[in-house]
């Protein structure tokens, strides 16, 4: 066998020696203390809702009046000009003819679940009606009414809205807030909020004393948040009995929700949309004389395939149930009705591609023979919408900003971005949205005469016998494809253009699964025992439709694996720790360490980076310029973050010089990711430093130059998520324990060295599209696995060597394996106790 000497980096052994050293003469001095004095006291305030007002007689007083005031400035706006006209717009909508039916439901009964076409005002008039009527029976200064959104953007653009629509500031009666940012006030009474936020409120204070309403909105959508929520809120109805839950929903699968809170009643609102006409793929190519053929179909990567390659793949690969359903439906259809030109174009459809060229064709047929009106184009996700945008940009017609106005919608534009979504162009221009699937239900363009629906939505599932999420663009269901078409029909009779064939239609689901059942558990996991709600099992088959027990077990096992659980399923004070940090548990470990190791401020910049976006960008043409300019950055460190840190750091450095757009611009950064990063960054610091986690932020940085502790401290968070690496003569093999062969994205640093001078690969993400394929990655040492990776000090030696495979075998010699058993403990020791 061969030997070896094993070499742990000097300086991180003195660091270790020196924070060992720290920590046992803290613990002198803390002779009394448990360890879990130091866990910080979360401090009520920092999170949205509303503190308990102290009910001294004194207090009803101030209370009654405050109330009064209330009432008369309601009456003000309601009687002044401008409130009179936003009166007349609020009651055209049609949950008005229903406000009284509602209030009075919702004052009868503990529970109502709410359903009505998309734009019929269920998120922005019912949880206004609610408030409006609270404040003319006096109790203004007393209610509280939290409304959730499934995400930030509607949460911030619904209340503004509503602010408006009261003729308010934000932040007056009606706030928001989302995670680590917020508009609201001491009189705020209406927040709006992503369900996130009201699952850490429930962390802090579990009964949500002094709510008096809690909305859940856009149920329908089957979020893992949501679902979630309810499990808790039916928990806590019984303990709350004043406490109202109302729950909207846009389709009609109202019952499921009724059912689940004992029969509630439902109250329907109906809602008056145009007729829409529907055009499938065999219609659009009649219409537009287009011809699909073999060659001239793009895929979502932008690279040209041919119809036969990517037919053979499509067959080797595992298929999925809907799409060999709908390819089985293709095969079989009757299509002896078209013509035989149609029928042969179609013929060479590629059910796994997003025709680019296709969808450009049917955008410049409406453009040029259709009447005025926007056109609302569904496509996959952000990759797509900014490569079908580049793509348009160069077109004669379609990139002439004099005759279309072009714009994408998603969940991480800016709100500058998103008024122009709203906002009516000039006459004789001709608006364009390219849109995620959130233009679905949470977000209402008025103007849109026509839709353009792919037919598919990048769906994350998750494939629990290999433990591994997967991202791909899935075919939708029958309910989002109605949902899509109906957007058509909001101002006049509208069209909806529908890019596949109507039998790959009539094969759809009829409801897409649910999110609790196609991800990854962990946050939630923790999230159960953080709220006390006992064993993560019991709880979760609670849900409306529960996950599989093997995606649960998962979660578990990575949350012990991390030292965020101990053996009993118990929270351990890192679990503590984590929950109350905002951000998924692997980036809260690093934060945490980063403070432990005082090498905060890169930590953070990382952190925030993942957190955020990769701020490297890869335009489509220039792919080869960006790559070489990441490269740059990485400096042959083989790593991905530390090329981040770089990248981040000569920004800084060339905004004090003015010059950080052109820095930007050289080297291929997205400028308004970086300031994203910089902002999330300070936040994560007061975050820290509220929490208690951070005194003194230069003591803090002490290490930050020290790039073997920061690899450690990555290395802490990312670890189970580990490959090996095998240098080959002209390439570099990677395997992960449960998948086996894996491939590093392109535009990963580590994707362009010829070899790796490391044992082993720490990812952030992997993800299965065809192949794994793994993001962001950092070469590791082994003694920085062995130390850093997971936790031992809940007697899990066993599964930690087998982590690392066979190898160890030989790696640790007796003597050493004992001096670095007492190493490790110490060192989750410190971890524990910081
Ligand atoms: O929630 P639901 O889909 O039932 O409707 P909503 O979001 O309350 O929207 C009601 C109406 O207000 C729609 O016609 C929207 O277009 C309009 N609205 C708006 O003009 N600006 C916003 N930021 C939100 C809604
Ligand atoms: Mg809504």
């Amino acid at each position: 066998r061969p030997q070896r000497e094993v070499v742990l980096p000097s300086e991180l052994h003195n660091r270790v020696d020196y924070h060992l050293k720290s920590y046992l003469s803290k613990k002198v001095v803390k002779k009394d203390g448990h360890p879990d004095n130091t866990l910080p006291t979360p401090r009520m305030t920092t999170e949205g809702g509303f503190n308990e007002q102290q009910r001294t007689p004194v207090a009803e007083g101030i209370l009654r009046r405050k109330s009064i005031q209330l009432r008369n400035k309601q009456q003000d706006w309601q009687e002044s000009v401008e409130g009179q006209k936003m009166q007349e717009l609020r009651k055209s909508l049609p949950a008005y003819k229903e406000k009284e039916a509602l209030l009075n439901a919702i004052s009868q009964n503990q529970v109502i679940v709410v359903s009505g076409e998309t734009g019929c005002g269920k998120t922005t008039q019912l949880p206004q009606y609610i408030l409006e009527s609270e404040i003319e029976s006096a109790r203004g200064a007393t209610c509280s009414i939290i409304c959730t959104q499934p995400r930030r953007i509607s949460a911030m653009s619904v209340a503004e809205r509503v602010a408006a629509e009261r003729g308010e500031n934000l932040g007056d009666s009606v706030g928001y807030k989302v995670r680590l940012e917020g508009i609201k006030g001491r009189d705020t009474r209406l927040l709006f909020c992503t369900t996130g936020i009201l699952l850490r409120r429930l962390l802090l204070d579990r009964s949500l004393q002094g709510v008096t309403h809690v909305i859940v909105d856009e149920i329908h959508e089957r979020g893992m948040n949501e679902d979630f929520l309810l499990i808790v809120l039916k928990e806590l109805l019984p303990r709350r009995p004043e406490l109202k839950l109302i729950l909207m929903s846009a389709t009609l699968n109202a019952e499921l929700f009724s059912s689940y809170f004992h029969g509630a009643p439902m109250i329907h609102i109906p809602g008056f949309t145009y007729p829409v006409r529907s055009y499938f793929l065999e219609n659009i190519l009649e219409m537009t004389g287009y011809r699909l053929s073999t060659y001239n179909q793009i895929d979502n990567y932008g690279q040209e395939k041919s119809w036969k390659m990517q037919k053979q793949q499509t067959v080797r690969k595992k298929k999925t149930q809907i799409a060999s359903a709908a390819e089985d439906a293709l095969e079989g259809a009757d299509m002896r009705e078209l013509n035989p030109r149609t029928r042969e174009s179609l013929s060479c459809w590629n059910p796994d591609s997003i025709g680019f060229n296709l969808i450009e064709n049917v955008l410049t047929h409406i453009c040029k023979k259709e009447r005025a009106g926007a056109i609302l184009v569904f496509m996959t996700g952000w990759d797509d919408i900014n490569s079908l945008k580049d793509q348009l940009h160069s077109h004669p017609l379609l990139g002439d900003p004099t005759k279309v106005l072009l714009l994408a919608c998603h969940g991480s534009m800016d709100s500058s971005e998103q008024k122009l979504i709203f906002n009516k162009p000039e006459d004789g221009i001709r608006k364009i949205v390219l849109a995620t699937n959130m233009a679905e239900t949470s977000i209402t363009i008025n103007d849109v005469v026509f839709v353009v629906d792919c037919g598919k939505a990048k769906e994350t599932s998750y494939d629990a016998l290999n433990n591994t999420p997967c991202l791909l663009p899935a075919w939708i269901s029958k309910a989002s494809a109605r949902q899509r078409r109906g957007r058509a029909g909001r101002v006049q009779p509208g069209e909806s253009y529908h890019l596949y064939p109507k039998s790959v239609y009539d094969a759809f689901a009829e409801y897409q699964l649910p999110e609790l059942l196609r991800t990854p558990l962990q946050c939630l996991c923790l999230q159960i025992k953080t709220l006390q709600l006992g064993s993560i099992s019991d709880f979760l088959s609670k849900a409306l439709q529960p996950p599989e027990p093997l995606s649960v077990q998962n979660a578990i096992e990575y949350l012990k694996i991390i030292g965020a659980l101990d053996d009993n399923e118990n929270l351990t004070v890192l679990g503590r720790k984590l929950s109350v940090l905002p951000v998924e548990p692997k980036l809260g470990k690093m934060l945490i360490l980063g403070a432990i190791f005082n090498c905060l401020d890169p930590i953070m910049t990382v952190v925030a980076g993942l957190s955020v976006r990769d701020p490297f960008l890869t335009p489509f043409d220039k792919k080869d310029l960006a790559e070489s300019a990441k490269a740059q950055f990485s400096g042959g460190d083989n790593s991905d973050h530390l090329a981040l840190l770089r990248a981040y750091d000569g920004w800084k450095a060339a905004e004090r010089q003015q010059s950080g757009g052109e820095y930007c611009w050289r080297n291929f950064l997205s400028l308004q990711t970086l300031r994203a990063i910089d902002s999330l960054r300070k936040q994560f610091y007061h975050l820290l430093r509220d929490t208690g986690l951070v005194d003194n932020m230069e003591k803090c940085n002490t290490w930050s130059h020290d790039q073997h502790l920061i690899r450690a401290v990555l290395c802490s968070g990312l670890f189970p998520g580990i490959c090996s690496v095998v240098n080959k003569e002209k390439s570099v093999s990677l395997k992960t324990m449960e998948d086996g062969p894996v491939l590093l994205y392109l535009n990963s640093v580590n994707a362009q060295e010829p070899r790796i001078p490391y044992p082993w690969l720490v990812f952030n993400e992997k993800v299965k599209v065809n192949s794994v394929f793994l993001r962001d990655s950092t070469a590791v040492s082994d003694s920085v696995v062995l130390l850093f990776g997971g936790t031992v000090s809940r007697g899990a030696i066993d599964g930690h060597l087998k982590m690392l495979g066979g190898y160890l075998e030989f790696f640790m010699k007796p003597g050493l394996a004992a001096t670095y058993l007492t190493l490790k403990r110490e060192l989750d020791e410190l971890i524990h106790m910081k």
